[in-house]
């Protein structure tokens, strides 16, 4: 820091940098400052020193896994979170230009976010004539209500981070079992290998399967970054995946997705095999039908003592036992219906849920983005993804009540209509992309102005996204909305 940094951050007594040592953020957080050093300030570095400042900041000026818990969304790229803060004035004043997440993942004294809110304004002079900008007074809003707030809310200083520094880290190095599901192809089971290949450094291997049986697998490696926040970069079965996981004890979770496509990824939980206590993940599929018998995956670690499987739900056969995996072929009664809590020794539970009848489809996202690209332009396309979500009517058997209850995500037919007139006329089904109806992935059209549209305007569209399941000879139905619009130029770690 002494080296590169110095030229322009001033060094301060007991070793500290103006500016840099009264800040803590995530590993992308850091990151995303000294970039923009590089980009606005002609700070120059080379990526190995980066890295390793990276290492450096974020192990001794980052954030508590508490402090990061409402806003991992962002680190894991979910998208198409929609963000909701308490605060109006938070969401008008700094949630407007980029996610609020970004500003709830940074701890800072009032006299930084009073720098940040002047670093703003000088950079983008016309934050104060956009739209939330120039209907009031900006600068003197920014500075007298919203830096207390943030100095209040995020403040540098906290028990959870002095206690965090404090106490014994988890080791990555073992054995993991993992459960995850991916919109389109749905769930999946592995066991991940992490050996030791450097300081906070992972070798990583990957092996399992899909619930149809298809094997899954790969190798990479990982870095731990403030004693939990594990970065895995995997080749996996050919394509590039990055994970994002949070490790605490004995137990991991977050999202690994594609590099290129970080909308195409799994949701995963992970639970260190040797530990403690039977500690049960997943039970795949997590749902049955009344009446019917069915085989299913339960997905854990050290999965040893009775399987509880809640009333109504009858043990037939275990097919197969060992640690991680518990496959059993089972039977619910003709009546039962509801909620079950799954459990094997003294694991935590897990739910299962028993139903008689689908009542409603719900499509996820309930509205989403995608982006058309290619076409040799500079970005990739953006696809759509979806999962058919599955609710059953509770005990009032009437459906779009408080008592239903979700079953679990079922496979369903893929199909887009025009969302409004104007995407009928504009023929936005036509050109926007093609939905596969099978696995409901959608590929966005190719980018650039299109002659055969009006104006040869580009592709973009406003389409419902349908997802139908059959049912006793009927079909169910449930749609969600689908913006397909420019590419995003600017994509920086933290939206
Ligand atoms: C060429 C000059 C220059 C160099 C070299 C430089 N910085 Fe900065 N830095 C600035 C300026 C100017 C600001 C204030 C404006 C801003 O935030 O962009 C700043 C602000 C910052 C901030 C506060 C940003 C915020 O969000 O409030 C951090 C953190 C930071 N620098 C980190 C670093 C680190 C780490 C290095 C060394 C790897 C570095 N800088 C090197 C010029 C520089
Ligand atoms: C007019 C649009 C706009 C508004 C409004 C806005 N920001 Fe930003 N903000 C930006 C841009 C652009 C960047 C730089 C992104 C980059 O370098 O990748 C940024 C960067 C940041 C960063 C990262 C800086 C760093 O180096 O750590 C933080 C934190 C932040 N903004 C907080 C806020 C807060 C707090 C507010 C409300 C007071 C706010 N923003 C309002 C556009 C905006």
């Amino acid at each position: 820091m002494g080296q590169t940094c110095a030229a322009c951050h001033t060094a301060e007594p007991d070793g500290e940098w103006s500016r840099i040592s009264h800040q803590r953020k995530t590993p992308e957080g850091w990151l995303m400052s000294i970039a923009r050093m590089q980009v606005m300030h002609g700070l120059q570095i080379s990526d190995e020193d980066r890295r390793t400042l990276v290492k450096y900041l974020a192990d001794r000026q980052g954030l508590a896994p508490s402090e990061t818990a409402g806003a991992r969304y962002a680190l894991e790229r979910r998208l198409n979170t929609m963000e909701s803060f308490e605060s109006d004035a938070f969401t008008q004043t700094c949630a407007r230009c980029h996610s609020g997440a970004r500003v709830a993942l940074q701890r800072r004294p009032a006299p930084e976010w009073e720098h940040l809110v002047h670093f703003h304004l000088g950079q983008w002079p016309t934050t104060e004539y956009q739209a939330l900008g120039r209907d009031r007074d900006w600068l003197n809003l920014a500075l007298d209500k919203m830096v207390p707030e943030l100095a209040e809310t995020y403040a540098l200083e906290s028990d959870a981070w002095t206690s965090w520094q404090a106490s014994a880290k988890a080791d990555p190095v073992g054995q993991w079992r993992l459960a995850g599901q991916i919109p389109g192809r749905g769930e999946m089971h592995a066991t991940l290998s992490v050996s030791r290949s450097g300081d906070d450094l992972y070798s990583l291997e990957l092996e399992g399967q899909y619930a149809d049986g298809t094997a899954l697998k790969g190798a990479g490696q990982a870095i731990v970054y403030t004693g939990y926040e594990w970065r895995g970069d995997l080749d996996i079965d050919g394509v590039a995946m990055r994970q994002v996981f949070a490790l605490q004890g004995d137990r991991l979770s977050g999202r690994m997705f594609e590099t290129e496509h970080d909308e195409v990824g799994f949701d995963i939980s992970g639970a260190r095999l040797g530990g403690d206590q039977p500690q049960l993940l997943a039970v795949q599929p997590g749902y049955l039908k009344a009446g019917s018998s069915t085989e299913l995956t339960l997905v854990g670690a050290d999965l040893e003592g009775d399987i509880e499987l809640g009333e109504g739900v009858t043990l037939e056969e275990v097919l197969e036992r060992n640690a991680g995996t518990l496959r059993v072929r089972v039977r619910a009664a003709a009546d039962a219906t509801g909620l079950r809590e799954v459990r094997v020794g003294s694991s935590g539970a897990v739910t299962l849920s028993l139903y008689d009848s689908i009542a409603r489809i719900r499509v996820l996202p309930e509205y989403s983005v995608s982006r058309i690209g290619g076409n040799g332009s500079s970005t990739p396309r953006v696809y759509g993804l979806f999962d058919a979500e599955a609710w059953a009517a509770g005990s009032d058997g009437i459906a779009n009540t408080e008592d239903d209850y979700r079953i679990g995500i079922v496979p369903a037919r893929w199909s887009v209509e025009p969302f409004d007139a104007r995407a009928e006329e504009d023929e936005d089904t036509r050109f926007a992309g093609v939905i596969d109806a099978v696995t409901g992935r959608f590929t966005p059209g190719a980018a650039g102005p299109n002659p055969e549209r009006r104006m040869s305007t580009n592709n973009a569209g406003n389409l419902k996204v349908v997802a139908s399941v059959e049912q006793d000879g009927q079909s169910l139905s449930g749609s969600a909305q689908m913006i397909v619009t420019v590419q995003r130029w600017n994509n920086p770690p933290i939206p």
